[in-house]
């Protein structure tokens, strides 16, 4: 194994989409921003250099962090933020991982530029469980806003309201034909007949789940979030944020000089107003010399479902399952040790005097986990607690279950407003945990992509309606249930998760939509240090940043 190492300059740059040139926030000024490649086994450093007025972090989102939880990233719970003029190197090894994963800004909503590809090659004596791809392509979704998305969420913090929704999706930082003065910015994918290319799929998008398909073309799932799965084959992909995925994609024997369509557009079931645009990039078959040119193919779209098509939703999660292939994948948990079950959701908070709030019936949205909506405290969690002063920062006080038991069917519980704070659960090493997530709905049923930090988990159940503890743990999957770090709690429904807490530090967890991190959709766990010196979180690098 190799060390990689890569100097990430945060500047500001000029981009032109959607015919408008606006400055954003960029590394290396590049948008999306550079790749990370590297192999299974190796150490990658990552000089950040902030060179822009905000305060800046990055998150290597799905990579393990085994034992390294510094170089985790997100703010105020993993380090503090690299102020301007400031430098952090990200040190970390890639450990039983081979992939797609991607990075991204973990402060505020800078990862809307602030984002790229994390390319994991399996180690070099390795191959793919199977046949090697002719040739591999990053596909990475993304939101483009003409205002200043920073600008957005403090307007909408600010008044209680929604934040505006985004101008455009894009595909690999392009917009695509669909949009006005876009035809050139568009992604164009050239491909040769009768080859076999690996698409590496990310969803960077802030705010939306997205379905994607190619017109004519059907996909083959082969790995999810950085884990190999038993493949299978689709004409249209779902993803959330946070949400990696690999497919393979056959070219047809013989296209001569033909374009396809290649788009992405929103799943949403919320009943706020959200982009329904459609993000478009090409597929153009070189031509093949054998065969005669025919300038006059027209480029074809793609069938989409609907924006609202919940059961494509449902039928397409179930279809992941893990390889079971004990070279690759790990053990699911066969027993539990502690058992949570969280309600996530929106709900609001009080108008604080003198103010007028443009939320629900003139309140603050909010969002919550166990009716928390957890505030970021002004240090970072993991340094209070290796430090051990979390006195006045946080307290270890998480509920296990919610104030007013859920129930769909009944009357719902009277807890629309959420309280505020700073809490977290404490898991011994290696605790065998069981989290079943419920949509409480109580502003509206949602899909929320709960995306846990340091640890992948393996999803052993989902289903509609009331979670149900006294049936629903039988139809449980500990068989070949898929493992990830990310995963859609169905709306008005649930899902049951199981991981081992292997891995010491403080492990952010929360909605990958931005808007709702934001309202406080997120919690964080402390796994304690194990008895062996392998078990234990080392001391911080002597360049972490200080609050
Ligand atoms: Cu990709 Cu905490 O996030």
């Amino acid at each position: 194994s190799k060390t990689r190492h890569y100097t990430f300059n945060i500047v500001t740059s000029n981009v032109t989409r959607l015919c408008k040139t606006k400055s954003i926030v960029s590394v290396n000024g590049k948008l999306p921003g550079p790749r990370i490649v590297a192999r299974e086994g190796d150490q990658v450093l990552v000089k950040v250099v902030n060179n822009v007025t905000n305060n800046i972090t990055l998150h290597w989102h799905g990579i393990r962090q085994l034992r390294s939880g510094w170089a985790d990233g997100p703010a105020y719970v993993t380090q503090c933020p690299i102020q301007t003029g400031q430098s952090y190197t990200y040190n970390f090894t890639i450990t039983g991982q081979r992939g797609t994963l991607f990075w991204h800004a973990h402060i505020s909503w800078l990862r809307a530029t602030l984002y790229g590809p994390i390319i994991i090659l399996p180690r070099r004596n390795e191959s793919y469980p199977f046949k090697k791809p002719y040739k591999e392509v990053p596909i990475i979704f993304g939101e483009w806003w003409n205002a200043d998305p920073e600008a957005v969420i403090n307007q909408a913090l600010q008044t209680g309201a929604g934040p505006n929704v985004s101008d455009a999706y894009t595909i690999n930082g392009f917009p695509g034909i669909l949009y006005n003065c876009s035809a050139n910015d568009t992604y164009r994918l050239k491909v040769k007949p009768g080859k076999t290319y690996m698409l590496r799929i990310i969803n960077a998008a802030l705010n939306d789940e997205l379905f994607f398909s190619i017109a004519n073309h059907s996909l083959t799932i082969v790995e999810a979030d950085a884990v190999y799965v038993k493949p299978f084959e689709t004409d249209v992909l779902f993803i959330t944020p946070g949400q990696t995925t690999n497919v393979l994609l056959k070219t047809k024997p013989y296209y001569p000089n033909a374009t396809f369509i290649m788009a992405a557009r929103p799943y949403s079931t919320g009943q706020g107003t959200f982009d329904n645009s459609t993000a478009a990039g090409l597929l153009e078959y070189e031509h093949p010399s054998q065969i005669s040119v025919n300038k006059t193919n027209a480029a074809v779209m793609p069938t989409l479902p609907t924006i609202m098509a919940t059961g494509f939703v449902t039928n397409f999660t179930k279809k992941f399952r893990g390889l079971n292939n004990s070279k690759f994948t790990a053990n699911v948990p066969q027993t539990v040790d502690r058992r949570f079950y969280f309600t996530v959701g929106l709900g609001s908070s009080p108008c604080p005097k003198n103010t007028t709030c443009q939320g629900p019936n003139g309140t603050k949205f909010a969002a919550s986990v166990n009716n928390i909506s957890f505030a970021l405290p002004a240090t970072a969690l993991l340094q209070a607690y290796y430090f051990k002063k979390s006195n006045g920062i946080y307290s270890t006080d998480f509920p296990a279950n919610p104030p007013n038991p859920f129930n769909y069917t009944g009357t719902p519980p009277n807890n629309t407003f959420v309280s505020t704070g700073t809490h977290l659960v404490v898991l011994p090493f290696n605790t065998s945990v069981e989290l079943v997530l419920q949509d409480t709905s109580i502003l509206g049923a949602e899909n929320h992509p709960l995306h846990l930090h340091g640890y992948n988990f393996f999803v052993v159940g989902e289903g509609f309606g009331n979670y149900d503890p006294n049936n629903d743990p039988a139809k449980f999957n500990l068989v070949d249930p898929v493992e990830r770090n990310t995963i859609g709690v169905p709306t008005g429904g649930w899902v049951a998760i199981r991981f081992l807490a292997d891995n010491p530090g403080v492990w952010f967890m929360h909605c990958h939509f931005d808007v709702h991190t934001s309202w406080g959709l997120r919690m964080a766990w402390i796994v304690l240090d194990g008895p062996l010196a392998s078990q234990k979180l080392p001391p911080p690098p002597s360049d972490l940043p200080q609050c």
